[in-house]
């Protein structure tokens, strides 16, 4: 087992096949059993997050076992064809739009689970939190910032600026 990630909140874990996630604190959105009946039926609709395997709680710890997506994170995508002598505009292009059909799978399933109150969200969806596969799907990662809340007016649909701006400050520092 690699440690390919050690952070104040949590150890990430390669594992051959599969990741290990494991926190150094609680958190408590994602041991809600709710939590993970509604990502699973989220991710069969839309097959855009990992699969998770196993959730559990050893010696206090709280470990996620969970699918390894196999590719390229974005930001590396990005940062490769902005770097090319003729900036291939036309491949960031196509990752913004595809950034766009990634959120958009989240806004849809939130028109039918808007009416039961609640709301789900990836509140971090960034370039480095995005893998793309070898056949160019899109695949968010770092579970647990896939948020199930009460919807309240505005929530969290704002949140998904940051990506946007994102691609705005590569394209501005490179040129
Ligand atoms: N399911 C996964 N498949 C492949 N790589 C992953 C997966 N989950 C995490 N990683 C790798 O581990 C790194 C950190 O994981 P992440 O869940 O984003 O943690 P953090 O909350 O610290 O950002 C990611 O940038 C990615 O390289
Ligand atoms: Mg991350």
């Amino acid at each position: 087992m690699k440690l390919i990630k050690s952070g104040k909140d949590c150890e990430v874990y390669d594992n051959g096949n599969t990741i290990i996630k494991k926190y150094k604190f609680i958190r408590h959105s994602i041991l809600d059993p709710s939590w993970l009946l509604y990502y699973d039926d989220f991710n069969s609709k839309y097959n855009i997050l990992p699969e998770i395997y196993e959730m559990n709680i050893k010696d206090g710890i709280h470990t996620c076992v969970m699918e390894k997506i196999e590719g390229s994170l974005l930001q590396e995508l990005v940062l490769q064809a902005m770097s090319k002598q003729n900036q291939e505009y036309s491949e960031v292009m196509h990752y913004i739009k595809k950034c766009h059909d990634l959120i958009g799978n989240f806004l849809e399933y939130n028109i039918e689970l808007s009416k039961q109150g609640k709301i789900m969200f990836h509140e971090d969806l960034n370039l480095t939190n995005i893998i793309v596969t070898e056949s160019g799907d899109f695949k968010a990662i770092d579970i647990d910032s896939v948020r199930l809340n009460p919807i309240r007016k505005f929530s969290s649909i704002s949140l998904y600026g940051t990506l946007i701006t994102q691609f705005h400050n590569h394209c501005i520092h490179l040129e």
